[in-house]
Formats: structure tokens, sequence, C-alpha cells
């Protein structure tokens, strides 16, 4: 791979990387693109099987892919018990800092343990395969072990942001019909706390179907605590029902392991469904290969469980991988800016993966931070979220990684479960590039009519082959699965993205083409804010559109009318921040709200949120001929 000159600015790898690499990538490429469900299956094959499959794929329902079809297998159980019956048990499994210092840390047979005691309280409240869980609180073991404990009974997790707020939970509350939420008291953040269970009572009070709220202890300020409802995680783990060990729940391959909400394009977030079998396979190779994970690394991947990269790369993968994964719970700032620097030194870190954004939030603070504390430890990078830019690259490169630490920037997605355009470590880098689809995936870049664009032309990003990992379907909504993601091409996934591919190959990607804004590598829909919006007694109408930022990538801007009898003031924008923030979470507070008079629409009364932002870039609108008026 490496023979070849490529063409702008490449990053060759270096000796040193190829000389520890576990795997000689062309290998694969090649195996591979000659067999890939051959491929998946001889990764699936180091995993543990109550029943082996008879078959890789059944594609004979499009696009309602099986994969290792009559398998019984338990991704909890290769988490966790197959390691715990081998040299691993005394292993580091979770090693974890809280934002005020504190430092706890799991081998793999205590986070077994508590897997098991968890899953046994979670049993005797009468929870059962199938059932659904959501969890939400910040970044602290209790979040792992409640995951976990949900798929040993094989219920089904349902994960909320602990960044989202009241409505946004009550709507996943009340979608996943869950029998129980396990929530934290409250979570630290900058020093400052949020009350966590106070937002979950709130939207509690409209979730029917929720039972028993188990509730961990990690503020300890005063909460509501409702009788016959409400219990205290550390109460119910010592009692004698919490044994020390839980049978395993034998899963069918195919059978469900969590759904997660993300926005799409209309209405409602969807919850994305993923299983045992596909997603455990898909998870543990491409962490393997891409991270060229080795027995003694610790990996450090810095997003939240409550979104897929957190699910498959704090979790999962690396527990797959039997490595020592590393959560921290805190902002990167705080109480200075050489908090993550810190840690890398403190623990040795090998592997950082994290978003542009926040690299680009450190960087600001120049190269003194970094260069105070010895980062010798870190073997390789990562990127995620949304497109880096080659400065913020170069500087992870340089002050980071010393110019010895690849980057890989991996694209993916909620609904991929996994990493599908991404480097491994052999691989020539470009900065902004993702290189190539993993082994055994093709993809492409097509036009409105489904054909491939020419070399660096723009289009519409599909992925041609499936995976293992690949979402089954939108819970409670099949035909909205299938509307979004396949129909628009038969037999390729639509991504949602556009890019495009230079004379080497190596993709591109420049953005959403749909009403999802990427704000901080978080992924919120227009429609989700527009409704926070209208849900305000003063406003009529909502529009919102993605605005590039510095450090955000893209910031939130609002266009409202306001109902007869307001008026504009800069209070009333204000409230209107706060009313988002209180509804969807912090996250989705705008930017900018601007009070207008009308807002374009089509004739059908569609507003035409490419209008409003090519207003505010300054640039032409483009075709106005469905404009209304
Ligand atoms: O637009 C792409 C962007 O994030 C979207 C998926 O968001 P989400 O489901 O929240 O998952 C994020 C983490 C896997 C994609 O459609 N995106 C993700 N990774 C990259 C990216 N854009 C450019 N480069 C990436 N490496």
């Amino acid at each position: 791979m490496s023979e070849k000159q490529l063409s702008g600015e490449v990053y060759y790898p270096k000796q040193h990387v190829l000389d520890h690499a576990n795997a000689k990538c062309q290998t694969l490429y090649d195996f591979a693109q000659k067999d890939y469900q051959g491929f998946w299956a001889k990764e699936a094959e180091n995993l543990h099987w109550f029943t082996k499959w008879n078959k890789v794929l059944d594609d004979s329902n499009k696009p309602f892919y099986k994969w290792f079809v009559g398998g019984k297998t338990n991704i909890a159980y290769n988490c966790l018990d197959a390691h715990t019956q081998t040299f691993r048990r005394n292993k580091l499994a979770l090693i974890w800092e809280g934002e005020k210092g504190e430092s706890h840390s799991y081998s793999y047979f205590a986070l077994r343990r508590e897997t098991c005691r968890f899953a046994n309280v979670l049993k005797s409240l009468g929870v059962k395969k199938g059932d659904r869980v959501t969890l939400y609180m910040g970044r602290i073991p209790e979040l792992m072990i409640g995951m976990l404990a949900c798929a040993r009974i094989g219920a089904i997790h349902s994960v909320v942001y602990g960044g989202f707020s009241v409505e946004a939970l009550h709507e996943r509350l009340e979608d996943s019909q869950s029998k129980v939420l396990i929530v934290a008291d409250g979570a630290y953040q900058r020093g400052k706390i949020v009350p966590l269970k106070q937002i979950a009572d709130e939207a509690l009070q409209r979730a029917a179907s929720v039972e028993s709220v188990l509730v961990v202890k990690r503020t300890g300020e005063p909460i509501n605590m409702e009788a016959g409802r409400d219990m205290w995680y550390h109460e119910l783990m010592v009692l004698p029902i919490a044994g020390n060990t839980c049978s395993i729940e034998e899963m069918d391959a195919e059978d469900p392991l969590f759904m997660l909400y993300t926005s799409g394009t209309t209405g409602k977030p969807k919850a994305i469904l993923h299983t045992h079998g596909g997603y455990m396979v898909g998870t543990y190779t491409t962490l393997k290969y891409v991270f060229d994970i080795h027995e003694d690394d610790r990996f450090w991947c810095a997003a939240d469980p409550g979104w897929i990269t957190g699910h498959s790369y704090i979790v999962y993968g690396p527990l797959l991988n039997g490595a020592t994964s590393f959560m921290y719970e805190g902002a990167p700032t705080h109480p200075y800016p050489n908090r993550w620097w810190q840690m890398i030194e403190k623990y040795g870190i090998n592997i950082l993966y994290t978003a542009p954004t926040a690299i680009r939030g450190l960087m600001r603070f120049g190269d003194a931070w970094p260069n105070r504390h010895d980062l010798s430890s870190l073997r390789l990078l990562g990127s995620v979220g949304e497109p880096i830019n080659p400065e913020a690259w170069r500087w992870y490169y340089k002050t980071i990684g010393k110019e010895k630490c690849p980057i890989m920037d991996t694209w993916w997605q909620t609904e991929t479960g996994m990493f599908m355009i991404s480097p491994m470590p052999c691989v020539p880098l470009k900065p902004g590039s993702g290189t190539k689809p993993f082994p055994g995936l093709e993809m492409d870049i097509v036009d409105e009519e489904g054909k491939s664009v020419k070399p660096n032309e723009e289009g519409f990003l599909v992925i041609k082959t499936p995976w293992p990992a690949m979402l089954r379907t939108i819970w409670n909504d099949p035909d909205r699965y299938v509307n979004q993601y396949w129909s628009k091409y038969p037999g390729m996934y639509l991504t949602g993205d556009s890019a495009r591919k230079d004379e080497d190959g190596y993709y591109w990607i420049i953005g959403r083409v749909d009403d999802v804004i990427k704000v901080s590598g978080y992924r919120l829909g227009t429609a989700e804010i527009e409704s926070a919006l209208v849900s305000h007694p003063s406003v009529a109408e909502a529009a919102a559109i993605g605005l590039p930022h510095d450090i955000k990538g893209n910031a939130i801007h609002c266009f409202v009318i306001l109902k007869a009898g307001f008026t504009k003031s800069d209070k009333l924008i204000e409230e209107l921040r706060q009313h988002v923030g209180h509804e969807v979470g912090p996250i989705a507070k705008p930017e900018l709200i601007e009070i207008v008079e009308s807002l374009p629409k089509t004739r059908s009364g569609k507003i035409m949120r490419r209008v409003l932002k090519a207003r505010a870039l300054g640039l032409d609108p483009g075709n106005l001929s469905t404009l209304e008026e």
C-alpha cells in the first residue's frame, strides 16, 4: 500500500508503527475483498458461542439482514466471563477517574462480580429477557455495570445521554416502554452538579411504563425518593439477593442488545436497534485492527457512553478485546486545560480516541499545557464525530503525538455500530480524510441516480455491502427503517452524508445532507429544537439551522415567529434559549435566536432551511422556484 506515491499532504507509516502492528493490513484487505463473509466469520471464531451459527449472512429478506444465523452467544459473556477464565482474570478492565480526582479500578473479575450482582438485582425487580431498561447518568462505572448487567440477562438497554433533559428523557422512556430506570442522583460537570434525578422525576410524571427507579449515589445532594418506586442502588447491591454469580442468558445472535436514540431527518428521535451477535463481532474486530490493540494497552475513548462511540468503544469493544478501558467523568478543561494530559501521564494511556471539537477546544490553550506532561506512553491517536480540519489534525499529530502516533480518523454512525471508513496503522494518512473503507466493506459516492461520481466530485455516501454491526431496524418502526436508509437506492444504505473521493480513492466527508446538525460532534435534529421552541407559549413557528463554528464545528441558529401579543425582547430570547435547554438539553441551546416576521417556505408549507442558511452565510440561495412567495 505504501509503495504508491499518493497526492497531497501524506504521512506514511513509520517503521516503528509497522513493526508493532498486530496485523499486516494489506493481507486483511485482500482476504476480505475476496470473501467478506469469510472474513467476518473468521473473526467471529475468536469469540465464544454457546452454539455456532449455521449461516454467516441471511439476506433473503433485504434490508432486514441477519448475521450469524442460528448462533447462540451473549456479548456480556464475551466481555467478562470469557476473560475471567484466563490469565486476564486479575487484569484491569476499567480504570475510572472522577472529575474531583478520585479514582477506582475494576479487574475483569471484579467487573464480572459487580455485573452479576446488579443483574440479580434487576431480576429481583422482575426484569426479564426482552424488557427495556433505561440508564440516565454521567460517565461513572455504574453505567458500564448497568449496561453489562442488562446484556447478561437479555434485557435491552437504552442509555440516554446525561446531557439530555426532561422532554428528551420522557420521549425515550415512553417510546421504549422501559420497565426500569437507572439514574444517578446527579452528575459533576465543570465543578457544577447536573440534577439528574430531579430531571428524571419530571420526566417520570408522564412515563407510565416505569415500575422501578434505581438511584446511584454520586453527588450525595438531597433528592426526592418516591416510596414504592425509588430505591438506592447501593442498598440493593448488598442484599442477599445480589449474589456474586448470575447465570447468563443464552441469546440468539439476532436478539436485541440495545437501542440507542438518535436524530434523523424528520420528527422524533428514533431508536436504532443493535444485536448481540453481529454488533459483537463488528466492534471486536474493528477496534482490534484500527487501534492495534495489544495485551498491555490502556485505551481511552473520551466520548460519553450515552452515545454510540461510548457504547462501542468504551464498553463493548475494549472489553471484548480484553483491553483496559479508561473512563473519565468530567470536562477536558476542568479545573485546568491540562486535565487530560495529566491523566495520560498518570495512567500511562497508550491510545487516545476523541472528537475534533475537543482537540480544537484544547488547542486554543496553546502548547505549554500538554508540554508540561510526559505523553510518551501514547502510541496511537483517534478522531471521530465530524470532519477534522487539517490545522487541528497537525496540532494533534505534532503536539500530542510528537509525530510518532498515527491518527485514526474513523467515520461511522450510530446506525453502523462500528468503524466504517478508517485507516489502520499501516495506512498512509492525509489530514482530514478517514482514508478508506474498513476491510470487508464496499462503499461509494453516488449521484442523484445512484451512479458512481468521478474522483473529487461531491455526492451521496452509500454503503454497498452489509456488515455485521449494522442496525437491524428502528424500534417499533420498520417502515421508517426501510424508507430512511434503503429506499433512495435499492440495495444501498444511505448514510445521510455527502462526501468526495480523491484520485487515490481516499474519502473526504463534507457533512450531512439532511436536517441533522452536528454540534461539538453531538447529533441533533432540527425537528427536536424546533418542536422545543414551539412548545413555548410565545412561539408560533420556528426554524433551526447549523452554521459553521470554530470550536463546535456547527452552532445552532434559530428563527422564530412570535404569536400575536408577544413582543421581541432580549429577555424573551434568553427565555427561549433556556427553554430549549430545559426541554432537550444544554447541548441544544441555540447560539443565536432571531425573531422574524416570516419564514421561507415551499408551496406545500415546508420550511426551506437551505435558504435561511444561504442568507445567514451571505451566499446565493440557489433555485427558488419552489418558494411560496
Ligand atoms: O456526519 C457524519 C459524522 O457523524 C455522523 C454520525 O453521527 P452519530 O450517529 O452521532 O455517530 C457519531 C460517532 C460515530 C455521520 O453521519 N461523522 C462521524 N465520524 C466522522 C464524521 N464526519 C467526518 N469524519 C468522521 N470521522
